[in-house]
C-alpha cells in the first residue's frame, strides 16, 4: 500500500517535472587561481550555470569542458558549479578552453579562454661514460619526463678549459619519445667536457624553451702527444753529411694500435711508420734536401702534426756545361766544357743522356747528326756530386736534293685532283717544303721525317712544278727538278656544221665539219648518219675539228646527221655527240628542166591520143540526135575546172609535207615574192591508178616536173590545168 503510494508519487514528480520549465540563463567559465599561471602550480578550472525552472528541484543537466575543441571532462550535474582540477599544470596545457551545458535539448557554451602556463621544466642529462680518449664517443641522454612530446631538444659541447666555449651544438625533434640521444665525437683538443641539454615544449604555436641543464664532467686523455722532431747531426749541417730526420710520438696504453707517422717535405711523404713510436728519414745531405719537413701523426680522426725547417749549407754550386753552339752543322766542332765557378778541383764527367762521354772537364768532337740530343755534366768533390742543368744541342745534316714526283697513273686530266710529292731523303728533320707552281709559291708543307711531303692540286693545263726544301742546315734551300705535268683536257662542246648551206644540190660538193670547242689532242671524230649505227667516217687529227668531203652530193645523201668527238680523257665509250643536222639535197635545175620536158612530152603525147579516140567517137555518132552530144562540152570544162582544185592541195602535199622542218618552206616563200623567174620544183607522182589514189603514198613513179613563174596569175593558172589534165588522165 505504501509502496504503490511512493510510486505514485515518484510518477506524479515526474509527471510533473516533464511538465515544469527550464532555462539557461548563463554559463560561465573561470580559472583558479587566474588564467596565466606558473609550471607546476594547481589549477581548476571551473564551469558556472545558472538555470532557472518551475520545478522544486534542480534539474539534472550535463556539462562539458573543451580544450582546444576536444573534450577533456564530461559529467553530469545537479550543481551550480562543475570544476576541472589540472595537479600541476604544464606547458602542453595551455590553449583555448570553454565549457557546454546541456539541459534536455537546451545548450549553451561560453566564450573561449586562453590558459598561459609559463616556464617549462628542466630536462635532465645523463651521459654514458665520465672518462674518454681522443677519437672516443660520449653518448648525452637528453630526457622530459613532465611535458609531453613533441620536443625541441639543443645539446651543447662545452670545453671547460676554454672558458667554457661551445665547442658543438646539435639540435633534435623528438615527436613521440620523451628523450633524445646524441653521439659527440672527441676531438684532440678537447680536455674537460660537459654536456647542456635544453628542451622546447609546443605551447600553442610557439616553443617554450627551458632552462640549460648541465651534464656531469668527461675528461678526455690523449691517445699520443703531438710529435717531436730530431734532427742529426745537431748545428750546422753541411752538404756530404749523413742527416737523420727523426719524428717522435707517444702513445698511451690505452689504445690497441699505433698511430701512422708520416714525415713529409712540402706535398711528398719521405718517410712513414705504422709500427712503433717514430719515423726516420735518412739521407745524404744536399743544399736540395734544405727546407720545412712535416711531422704528422694520425689514428682515424686524430691528427697531430709539427713541422720545422732544415737549413743545409752548400758545399760547392752546381756546376755548367759551356758549349760552343747549341745547333750545329754535320761536320761542325762540338766543344764542350763544364765548370764550377770558384773550385777547379773536382771530378768531373760529361754526358750525353745518360751515357758518359768523357771522365774530363773538357769534350770535343766532329759533329754527326747522331750527337743531337741533350747534353749535362756533373762535378764531384768527395761523396758530393752534382749535375748541371741540361742542354739541348742539334746537329743539322744538309738535305739532300729533294725528288720532286707525282701519283698520276696516266696522263692527267683537267680538273681532276693530283698528289704531288716531294721528298728529301737524307738531311735533318723537320723539313719545310714549298711546292712553287708555275713560278710562285702555291703550298708549303712542314715535315717531321724524311717521309715525302704530298701537296695536292687541280691543274687545269700544262704546268711546272718545283720543290724548295730547307732544314736546320746553315746551308740555303735545295731545289728539286722541274716537273712538266701536261694536262689532258676533255673534249667539250661538239658541233656538227655543213659548209654552205644545208640545202645541198645533188652533184655539187657536200662538206660536214665536226669541231669541239677545247679537248686536247689527237682527238678522234666519228660522222654518223642518223639511225645508222656505225660512222660514215672517222678522222684522228691534233686539231680541234675534222671534215668529210663528198664530190658529188646525191639524193642518198640527204637526211640527218650528227658526229661524236673523243680523247683520251674521255671515259671508255661515252664519247660527247653534237646536236642533229638536217641535210636536203635537191636537183640541179638542168635536171628538173629535163624531166619537164619529159613530162610535157607525155602530156602531149597523151592529149594527141585522147584527141584521136575523141574524134574517132564524134564519126561513130554522126547518126544520133545534136542534142545528146552536147552536154558532153560543158560537162568537160567543168570536170576540168573541178580538177584544178584538189591540184593546189596535191602541190601542197609534194612541196611541203616531203620536207620536213621550215628550213624547206622558207625558200619557196622567198622564191614567190621576189620577181625574178626562179624555178619552183615539184615533185609529181605519176601513177596508172585512178586520179585520187595517185594522191597518196602508193606512187609507182616519181617525176619531177619544172615550173618557171613569170607571171605568177597566168602561169600558174596555166600549170595548174595541166597538172589537172596529168592527174586526170
Ligand atoms: C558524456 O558522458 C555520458 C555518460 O557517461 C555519455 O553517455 C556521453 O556519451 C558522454 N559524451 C561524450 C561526448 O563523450
Ligand atoms: C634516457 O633517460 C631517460 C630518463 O632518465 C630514460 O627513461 C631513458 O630510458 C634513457 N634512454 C636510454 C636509451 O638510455
Ligand atoms: C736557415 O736559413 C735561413 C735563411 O737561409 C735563416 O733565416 C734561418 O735562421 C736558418 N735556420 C737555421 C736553423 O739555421
Ligand atoms: C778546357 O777548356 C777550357 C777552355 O775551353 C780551358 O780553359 C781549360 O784549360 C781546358 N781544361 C782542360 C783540363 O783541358
Ligand atoms: C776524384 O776521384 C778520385 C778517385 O775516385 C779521388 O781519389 C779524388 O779524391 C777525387 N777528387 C776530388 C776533388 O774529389
Ligand atoms: C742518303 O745517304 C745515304 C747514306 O749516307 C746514301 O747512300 C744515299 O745516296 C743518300 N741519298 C741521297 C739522295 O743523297
Ligand atoms: C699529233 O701530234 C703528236 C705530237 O705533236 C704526234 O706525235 C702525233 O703523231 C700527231 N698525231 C696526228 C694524228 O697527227
Amino acid at each position: 500500500m505504501l509502496v504503490a503510494l511512493v510510486l505514485t508519487l515518484m510518477l506524479h514528480a515526474s509527471l510533473q517535472a516533464q511538465e515544469n520549465s527550464f532555462t539557461i540563463n548563463s554559463i560561465q567559465m573561470e580559472s583558479l587561481p587566474s588564467w596565466e599561471v606558473a609550471n607546476g602550480h594547481r589549477l581548476t578550472l571551473q564551469c558556472l550555470v545558472d538555470i532557472s525552472t518551475t520545478s522544486k528541484i534542480r534539474p539534472q543537466h550535463r556539462v562539458r569542458f573543451y580544450k582546444d575543441d576536444v573534450l577533456v571532462y564530461n559529467v553530469s550535474s545537479r550543481e551550480h558549479t562543475e570544476s576541472y582540477v589540472i595537479p600541476q599544470a604544464r606547458v602542453f596545457h595551455s590553449g583555448k578552453y570553454k565549457c557546454t551545458v546541456i539541459l534536455n535539448n537546451k545548450e549553451k557554451t561560453t566564450i573561449e579562454h586562453e590558459l598561459k602556463v609559463h616556464g617549462v621544466s628542466k630536462p635532465t642529462v645523463t651521459l654514458d661514460k665520465k672518462e674518454v680518449t681522443e677519437g672516443g664517443v660520449v653518448t648525452v641522454n637528453c630526457s622530459m619526463q613532465e611535458e609531453e612530446p613533441p620536443f625541441f631538444f639543443k645539446i651543447e659541447k662545452v670545453e671547460l678549459k676554454s672558458k667554457f666555449q661551445v665547442v658543438k651544438t646539435k639540435r633534435e625533434k623528438s615527436t613521440n619519445q620523451n628523450f633524445v640521444l646524441m653521439e659527440f665525437p672527441i676531438e684532440e683538443q678537447d680536455y674537460v667536457l660537459v654536456f647542456r641539454c635544453q628542451a622546447g615544449v609546443l605551447s600553442g604555436i610557439k616553443v617554450q624553451d627551458s632552462e640549460f641543464v648541465r651534464s656531469e664532467h668527461v675528461t678526455v686523455q690523449e691517445s699520443f702527444s703531438t710529435p717531436k722532431f730530431q734532427i742529426e747531426p745537431s748545428g750546422m749541417i753541411i752538404e756530404g753529411d749523413q742527416l737523420h730526420i727523426k719524428c717522435i710520438v707517444q702513445v698511451t696504453h690505452l689504445v690497441q694500435e699505433y698511430p701512422e707517422i708520416i714525415i713529409q717535405k712540402d706535398k711528398a711523404i719521405v718517410a712513414t711508420s705504422k709500427q712503433g713510436s717514430e719515423a726516420v728519414y735518412s739521407v745524404m745531405a744536399m743544399v736540395e734536401y734544405s727546407g720545412h719537413y712535416t711531422c704528422k701523426v694520425e689514428s682515424n680522426r686524430i691528427s697531430k702534426a709539427s713541422s720545422i725547417m732544415v737549413n743545409i749549407t752548400e758545399l760547392f754550386p752546381k756546376p755548367k756545361l759551356e758549349f760552343s753552339s747549341s745547333r750545329l752543322d754535320q761536320g761542325e766542332m762540338l766543344d764542350l766544357s763544364c765548370s764550377v765557378s770558384g773550385t777547379p778541383l773536382a771530378n768531373f764527367t760529361i754526358q750525353k743522356e745518360e751515357t758518359v762521354l768523357s771522365q774530363y772537364q773538357n769534350f770535343s768532337k766532329i759533329a754527326e747528326e747522331r750527337d743531337s740530343g741533350e747534353y749535362s755534366c756533373t762535378a764531384g768533390i768527395g761523396k758530393v756530386v752534382k749535375r748541371s742543368g741540361l742542354v739541348p744541342i742539334q746537329v743539322c745534316e744538309m738535305l739532300s736534293k729533294p725528288r720532286i714526283f707525282h701519283d698520276a697513273t696516266s696522263e692527267i686530266i683537267k680538273g681532276h685532283t693530283i698528289g704531288i710529292g716531294c721528298q728529301s731523303e737524307n738531311g735533318t728533320a723537320p723539313i719545310s717544303y714549298h711546292l712553287i707552281k708555275a713560278k710562285s709559291n702555291f703550298k708549303t708543307l712542314e715535315m717531321t721525317s724524311n717521309d715525302p711531303a704530298t701537296f695536292t692540286d687541280k691543274p687545269t693545263r700544262d704546268v711546272e712544278y718545283q720543290c724548295v726544301a730547307d732544314n736546320c742546315h746553315s746551308h740555303p734551300e735545295v731545289r728539286s727538278e722541274i716537273l712538266r705535268v701536261k694536262v689532258i683536257a676533255p673534249v667539250d662542246e661538239v658541233m656538227i656544221s655543213i659548209l654552205s648551206s644545208n640545202k645541198v644540190q645533188s652533184g655539187s660538193e657536200m662538206v660536214l665539219r665536226c669541231s669541239v670547242k677545247e679537248g686536247t689532242g689527237p682527238i678522234t671524230f666519228q660522222f654518223y648518219k642518223e639511225k645508222e649505227v656505225r660512222p660514215f667516217h672517222q678522222d684522228i687529227v691534233n686539231d680541234t675539228q675534222a671534215f668529210w668531203h663528198n664530190k658529188q652530193a646525191s639524193k642518198e645523201q640527204e637526211g640527218q646527221y650528227y658526229c661524236t668527238a673523243s680523247n683520251r680523257a674521255s671515259i671508255m665509250g661515252t664519247s660527247p655527240r653534237s646536236s642533229t643536222l638536217t641535210v636536203r639535197v635537191f636537183l640541179a635545175p638542168w635536171k628538173k628542166g629535163l624531166i619537164a620536158v619529159v613530162v610535157i612530152g607525155v602530156v602531149i603525147a597523151t592529149l594527141i591520143v585522147a584527141a584521136k579516140c575523141y574524134f574517132l567517137r564524134k564519126a561513130k555518132a554522126k547518126q544520133k540526135p545534136v542534142e545528146m552530144s552536147r552536154p558532153a562540152v560543158p560537162l568537160l570544162n567543168s570536170n576540168s575546172e573541178k580538177v584544178s582544185e584538189p591540184n593546189v592541195e596535191a602541190n601542197s602535199h609534194y612541196g611541203y609535207d616531203d620536207v620536213p622542218g621550215n628550213d624547206a618552206i622558207k625558200p619557196i616563200n622567198q622564191n614567190k615574192d621576189s620577181q625574178n623567174m626562179d624555178v619552183e620544183y615539184t615533185e609529181v607522182e605519176v601513177s596508172s591508178l585512178e586520179p585520187h589514189q595517185a594522191l597518196e603514198t602508193r606512187a609507182t613513179e616519181t617525176v619531177y616536173s619544172e615550173i618557171r613563174k613569170v607571171d605568177p596569175n597566168f602561169m600558174e593558172n596555166r600549170y595548174s590545168r595541166t597538172e589537172g589534165s596529168l592527174d586526170g588522165t
